[in-house]
């Protein structure tokens, strides 16, 4: 990884140091599809060479990285030269940059600027040659000047039209990313795992990976897609003004044009569309790494021309980086309250998505041997938003010699039992029910915070007491020998005091809590309150058929099963009974006292409402027989849209036609179980 300057090193050699680390990783980067750095670190290195050449501009060179667009030719492939070049795009990525590059612009344009604002896909840059109507060429970026013809492998791609029907130009560059969606990604990745092959670390390269390859077949299998976002060379056609007019004019002509484009006055206008999609980017089914901004008049971008490397008339806003890559310390196996071994990666700590990063789930079995990691490896590390952070592979450049392939123990690390693997079954069980691993897990989930809510009994309270024989079951709580918890180092009289208000006070707890806290597979917060909204008390359910539950809204028949098969043990009903004998609540709320407007009917919640939190106006649809899922479908009767709403669900119900209500509509929804008329469309653009 690129080390600071250390004070007093020479300039000159930090310099040379820098170019020939990135030359190394871009000839990685481009050629071989296969980075040993993240493109933040990447970036990294740029920006540190960029920073010493400000410092002593006696160092410049003309075939410096910092001069030219990244990027090269490999031999396998025909070089193609572009008819314009194909730039690369300076960066910010504070309000205060993209506000100093408006001042900048000032010094060459005046009057009015435009904005068109973009998102940054992360994939592959394309260019695409139209003659005469027809597509004749498909290159690679490349070193911004010659590219790589990819035409064969393009041509497979649907969503690159062949021919451009009447009226096209004599010749034109159309712009724009290939990119494989986050569901083509993981569907691919699936097949690798099932075909026992190596997975691949991200879209980005899995993209690059399917499009550089010397059989087109391969190419056609891989589900890529396309946006374009701009036009090179034209002759012979329409004329435009505006960068606006070019891209209606794609539209026409075929080309997928995304539609989260917006035209923006004022760089105001556009630092908030670059922080909607900072906080919104995990809703989209592509990655994106940031927005681009682009003057829209093209008048005026002549006049801004452009420097050795990038138009002085676009800039690119960057996102913080989701993925990192540090060294993999040791793997290690988790067993969870249902016993579900699950192996998990030790790290190097690394800051990755704006928090630090040492542990990193890896799934399963097959997962960790599809991604092929290994104790001592360098990996890539993902944490996108608050989804828990993973491992995405091992960079194999980095690997040392004689790294041994990890293997999955065949026994519990927690009781020493035989692992279990059903057949048809990706995961992997200790199915030994005292194994004390399972017993902390299921014993802090029932104290934890969104089932039974027991202060003070946190997992390593729990293990303490597992391990000392107080605790093997969730009944154990309420007869806890505070006499002997007392005697834990620790353990004063207050803190033991604490613990026994704690647990009384859970003994109160809602029939949903109780039924979250039993650790039921496949029953959830949602199951569970459903569970107990419909039959009111635990006898209800210990005397309820599969079949009674599954007509349950919200239940259906893998969790009535679940839940039917887990009252069938009688060591289950024991449990039960000892909660009861020991004074906790088996009661749920009443049975529906509302009117059930909302049968039939299904209503999605995006976005903050003022009255409501989310779980409550959920709960309010839900309680009048309504169903509140997390997506827009053609079966949605309504979308409520709060302050700050999802963007890919908004864009649904307008695609879909599905009525879009403001606070009031909802209200008048829940009162009438009627879409109220005057709903329409608040949508931007
Ligand atoms: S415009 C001169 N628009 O970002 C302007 N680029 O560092 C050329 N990219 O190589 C690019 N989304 O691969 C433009 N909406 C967008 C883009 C975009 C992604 C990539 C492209 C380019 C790189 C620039």
């Amino acid at each position: 990884m690129p080390s600071g300057m250390s004070p007093g090193a020479d300039p000159a050699a930090r310099v040379d140091a820098l170019r020939e680390l990135i030359e190394h990783h871009s000839r990685r980067y481009y050629l071989d599809d296969a980075p040993e750095i993240t493109d933040a670190e990447f970036d990294a290195l740029l920006d540190e060479l960029a920073g010493l050449e400000a410092a002593h501009p006696e160092l410049v060179r003309p075939d410096s990285p910092t001069q030219r667009v990244g990027g090269a030719v490999s031999a396998l492939f025909t070089p193609v030269t572009h008819r314009q070049p194909m730039m690369s795009l300076d960066k910010t990525t504070s309000y205060e940059e993209l506000q100093a590059w408006g001042k900048r612009m000032e010094r060459y344009i005046s009057g009015e600027v435009r904005f068109t604002c973009e998102l940054k896909i992360d994939g592959l840059a394309m260019n695409l040659l139209y003659e005469g109507g027809r597509l004749t060429k498909a290159a690679t970026r490349g070193d911004g000047l010659v590219g790589e013809d990819v035409t064969a492998n393009v041509e497979t791609i649907r969503a690159v039209p062949r021919t451009l029907g009447p009226g096209a130009p004599d010749l034109v560059e159309v712009r724009g990313e290939i990119y494989m969606s986050t569901t083509a990604f993981d569907a691919l990745n699936d097949r690798q795992t099932a075909a026992g092959e190596r997975t691949f670390i991200n879209p980005r390269n899995a993209a690059a990976g399917s499009l550089r390859q010397k059989d087109p077949a391969v190419t056609a299998s891989r589900d890529l897609s396309f946006w374009s976002y701009q036009m090179g060379a034209i002759e012979g056609g329409p004329r435009f003004t505006r960068h606006w007019e070019t891209l209606e004019w794609l539209r026409d002509a075929g080309f997928p044009v995304n539609p989260e484009i917006r035209l923006l006055d004022g760089l105001e206008a556009v630092d908030e569309y670059c922080r909607h999609w900072l906080e919104h980017r995990h809703e989209l089914d592509y990655e994106i790494d940031g927005t681009v901004v682009k003057v829209d008049d093209l008048a005026q971008r002549g006049e801004l021309g452009a420097t050795s490397k990038a138009p002085r008339w676009a800039i690119a806003y960057k996102f913080p980086p989701e993925e990192r890559t540090t060294l993999l310390r040791d793997i290690m196996v988790s067993i969870g309250r249902t016993g579900k071994a699950t192996p998990f990666a030790m790290l190097e700590p690394v800051v990755v998505g704006g928090a630090t990063v040492s542990l990193a789930t890896l799934h399963n079995q097959d997962q960790v041997a599809a991604k092929d990691v290994r104790p001592g490896d360098t990996v890539v590390v993902r944490r996108a938003g608050d989804v828990i952070p993973e491992v995405r592979g091992a960079v194999l450049a980095a690997r040392p010699e004689g790294l041994a392939p990890w293997v999955f123990p065949s026994t519990c690390p927690a009781c020493g039992q035989p692992l279990v693997r059903l057949e048809g079954e990706s995961d992997t069980f200790c199915v030994n029910v005292d194994c004390p691993g399972q017993q902390v897990q299921r014993i802090s989930h029932f104290a934890s915070r969104g089932a039974m809510d027991i202060e003070h009994l946190g997992e390593r309270t729990v293990r303490a007491f597992v391990e000392a024989g107080l605790l093997t079951d969730v009944a154990d709580i309420y007869t806890l020998d505070y006499d002997r918890v007392a005697t834990f180092e620790g353990w004063g009289p207050t803190s033991v005091d604490n613990l026994r208000r704690a647990v009384d006070a859970s003994r109160d707890r809602p029939l949903a809590n109780l039924l979250v806290g039993l650790s039921i597979r496949h029953l959830g917060t949602t199951g569970s309150r459903a569970l107990a909204r419909a039959m009111g008390h635990m006898d209800r359910i210990l005397a309820a058929s599969t079949d009674e539950m599954a007509q349950v809204e919200g239940v259906g028949p893998v969790i009535a099963a679940s839940v039917h098969q887990f009252f069938a043990l009688q060591r289950n009903r024991d449990v039960v009974e000892r909660l009861r004998a020991a004074g906790v609540n088996m009661q749920g709320p009443e049975a529906p006292a509302l009117p059930q407007l909302l049968a039939g009917k299904s209503v999605v919640v995006t976005g903050t409402l003022a009255g409501w939190t989310r779980e409550e106006a959920e709960e309010a649809i839900k309680g009048r027989g309504g169903k509140a899922p997390g997506s827009v479908s053609k079966k949605t009767t309504a979308v409520v849209l709060g302050a700050e709403p999802g963007a890919a669900k908004l864009a649904k119900a307008n695609e879909l036609g599905v009525p879009v209500l403001d606070e009031a509509g909802f209200a008048a929804l829940l009162e009438t179980g009627e879409v109220p008329s005057a709903s329409q469309d608040p949508g931007p653009g």
